[in-house]
This record gives C-alpha cells, structure tokens and sequence, in this order.
C-alpha cells in the first residue's frame, strides 16, 4: 500500500500559485531571449513534465519539444555519479536550433553535466539550461543554469514532477520529505 502524502510530507516547500506565478515570469523571460527565433525543448522525463507542459504555454515564440530519458550508473546506489546512460533518446535532431534543456532539478549537477556534453557533439545552434529547481549546496560539478525556477535548501524534495518511488509526481506543489 502507498502511504498517503501528508503521512511523508513534513512541509510544503512552494505551494502551488507561487510555482505557477514563477514558471509563468520564466516564460515570459524566455519569449523575450528568443523573440524572433525557433525553439526546441528537450524535457528530460520523467521529473520535468509537469514542470515543461506548464512552461511551453506562456512561450510565444514557435517552439517545438521532445523527450529523453538518462538514468545515472555507477558507485552508490542513490548518489548521481556523472556516469549518464541514455535510456531513451531524442527522435528528431538538434543540429543548427536554438535548445533549452528542461530539468525538474540540479543536484549535483552530474546528470545535466554530461547531458550537455552529450548534446553538444550534436551542434545546436546555442544550448541551454532550465531548471525549476536548484539545490546548489549540493553542487559537485559545473552546471550552468541560465534560467532558474528556485534556490532551494538541501532537502529531499517531492510533487510537482519529482518522485518517491514514483509516485506523487502529480501533486501541485513541492513539498519536503519527513526525516
Ligand atoms: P544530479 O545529477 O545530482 O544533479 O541529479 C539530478 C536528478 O536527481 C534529478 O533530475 C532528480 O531526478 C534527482 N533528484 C535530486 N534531488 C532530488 C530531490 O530532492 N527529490 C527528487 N529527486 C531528486
């Protein structure tokens, strides 16, 4: 049986209205950068749905998006370690267009590290990040964020496209894990 959430939640970290006001700022900031151009979001699944269907609808530039799927390997069970593998891939090229890569979170940093990497031996025209989330404490490797939802403080988060053992991921909000 799967505990209800408010026996796991110990707070809410961003309510709903407060994520929404701010994916909708982050829209807007993104329509003005790329006003005259073509875009193409990557979502990497599955923590970043939510967080790319509510922010391609305050984009007002022509932009498409596609999906891909990592999953980090290695030492350490829970811990990112840099090691990416694709486990599925985008289905259309980004060579010669303007990308955004769509995270939920950085943590580390690891996963988007080499993600960028990876994409990169592909030839966008210019590639970037957003991230809802940030937990920069936990910082281990150089990942750039050009655009950022929220600083958040080292806690295991949960809702709004993040999991715990896969569920939740639908709830409104973010909210933190009981210790
Ligand atoms: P990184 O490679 O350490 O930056 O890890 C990024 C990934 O770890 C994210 O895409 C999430 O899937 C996962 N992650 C990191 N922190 C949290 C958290 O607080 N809650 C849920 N997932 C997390």
């Amino acid at each position: 049986m799967i505990q209800p959430y408010t026996e796991i939640l110990s707070e809410i970290l961003i309510p709903a209205d407060v994520l929404q006001k701010r994916i909708a700022e982050l829209g807007a900031e993104i329509s003005a950068d790329y006003a005259g151009e073509e875009l193409l979001l990557i979502c990497i699944l599955k923590g970043g749905v939510m967080f790319l269907t509510d922010l391609v609808r305050h984009i007002t530039v022509p932009t498409a998006f596609d999906f891909m799927a990592v999953s980090s390997y290695g030492v350490g069970a829970r811990e990112s370690t840099g090691q990416v593998r694709i486990e599925m891939d985008l289905r259309i090229s980004i060579a010669d267009r303007h990308v955004i890569l769509v995270e939920d979170i950085v943590d580390t940093g690891h996963t988007i590290a080499a993600v960028l990497e990876m994409l990169e031996t592909r030839k966008p025209k210019s590639l970037k990040v957003c991230s809802l989330l940030d937990k920069s404490e936990r910082r281990e490797t150089v990942a750039p964020i050009h655009y950022r939802g929220f600083e958040i403080p080292n806690k295991f988060v949960f809702g709004y496209g993040l999991d715990l053992d896969e569920y939740w991921r639908n709830l409104p909000f973010i909210g933190v894990v009981k210790t």
